[in-house]
Parts: structure tokens; C-alpha cells; sequence
């Protein structure tokens, strides 16, 4: 079965760009990101790379480890990155994982026959402290990502891990959010004293906890 928000990010050993990594003990108390991308030498795939690494500093001021996996050897991470770098104007500053027997990837549900049966698809798992999942994307081989909603999802999944809040539509850091409906009016005023505005009995909109 699919791997489902709540499950435990499956542990592994696997080589990388960087090194050997044991997953959960890499991602120590970190939150994590492990994403795919089908194929080495591929021009979206390129794009995504540079970009990921462009926002390293993104990724790092939100406590978040980043890994990248396609079923590539290492030696092909490791002359690829060299384009990424030439092309993209940002050197690869995170681990690439080398899933050439396709061991993580199955572990994960990456590989989607129907699709492609030899490549991975544009899968993304945001894992919690816990080594729980939080969230998963499925983004087909021909269609980049947008890495800069990743972000904003990270943020979302990190207020919303502190406080007993919602983030409404299209929310960005700092926008207004919900009081999640479990939460009593009498509770709300002891957790959000300044107040907040009641639409409707159970949409209440406060300022975003700090
Ligand atoms: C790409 O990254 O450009 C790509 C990879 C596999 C299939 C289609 C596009």
C-alpha cells in the first residue's frame, strides 16, 4: 500500500553525493524533505536541482534536510552536477541519492509502472521530527515542481505543528489563520487574547501566532 500521511518515513542506508547516509539517523531532529526526479542529464529535471539548491538557505532557516534519489549511480549524480552548476548558476549543496537497484524508491512508491516502469516519478515527502510523513506530492515526469510552495507548505505544517491553527487558501507567512474548529470559543480566549474575527461559528480568523 502507498505510503500515507501519519506513516513512518521507511528508514535506509544509501550512498550519496555527500556520503553514506542512515536516513533517520541523517535527518537526526531535523524535519525533512526527500524528493525524486525520474532521470540524470534531464533538462527539467536540471532545473528543479538548481533551483533546490538556490533555496538551500530557505531549507536550512526552517531546520528542513533536503535529499534528492533517482535510480542513477553515483558517478552519474556526481558528473551531472557539473551541469547543474554550469547551467543553473548554483552548485549541488545537498545529498543526491544513488537508488540504481531501485531500493529506496520502492520503498517509497516511487516508481509508478503506469507512468514509467523503470523511472521515478516527481514524488516529494515532507517528514515531521517524529519521522512521521506530512505530506506527499506526485508531480508526473514532463512537469516541474515549484519549490518555492514547498516552502510555503513547510511553514504552514510547522505553525500548524505549534499551534491550534489552520492556514486558509493561498496563506503565506504572516497572513492571517484559522482557529481549527476543535478549539472552544472559551479556549480561543485564553490561547489568542488579542482576539480574533468570527465569520461564522466555525470560521474564526486570528493573526498569525508568532
Ligand atoms: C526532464 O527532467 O526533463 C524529464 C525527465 C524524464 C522525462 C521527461 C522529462
Amino acid at each position: 500500500m502507498a505510503l500515507q500521511l501519519g506513516d513512518e518515513a521507511p528508514d535506509f542506508t544509501a550512498e550519496t553525493t555527500e556520503g553514506t547516509i542512515h536516513f533517520h539517523e541523517w535527518l537526526g531532529s531535523s524535519w525533512g524533505v526527500l524528493f525524486s526526479h525520474p532521470k540524470d542529464f534531464t533538462p527539467v529535471c536540471t532545473t528543479e536541482l538548481g533551483r533546490v539548491s538556490a533555496l538551500k538557505p530557505e531549507f536550512d532557516k526552517r531546520n528542513v534536510k533536503v535529499a534528492g534519489l533517482s535510480v542513477d549511480s553515483l558517478s552519474s549524480h556526481k558528473d551531472w552536477a557539473g551541469d547543474i552548476k554550469e547551467t543553473q548558476g548554483h552548485a549541488l549543496n545537498f545529498p543526491l541519492i544513488a537508488d540504481d537497484k531501485r531500493e529506496v524508491a520502492d520503498k517509497y512508491g516511487m516508481i509508478h509502472p503506469k507512468a514509467n516502469d523503470t523511472l521515478t516519478v516527481r514524488s516529494v515527502f515532507v517528514i515531521g521530527p517524529d519521522k512521521k510523513i506530512k505530506l506527499t506530492l506526485t508531480y508526473p515526469a514532463s512537469t516541474g515542481r515549484n519549490f518555492d510552495e514547498l516552502l510555503r507548505v513547510i511553514d504552514s505544517l510547522q505553525l500548524t505543528a505549534k499551534h491550534k491553527v489552520a492556514t486558509p487558501v493561498d496563506w503565506k507567512q504572516g497572513g492571517d489563520v484559522i482557529i481549527v474548529p476543535s478549539v472552544s470559543d472559551a479556549d480561543a480566549k485564553a490561547q489568542f487574547p488579542q482576539g480574533w474575527k468570527t465569520l461564522k461559528p466555525y470560521l474564526r480568523v486570528v493573526a498569525q501566532p508568532k
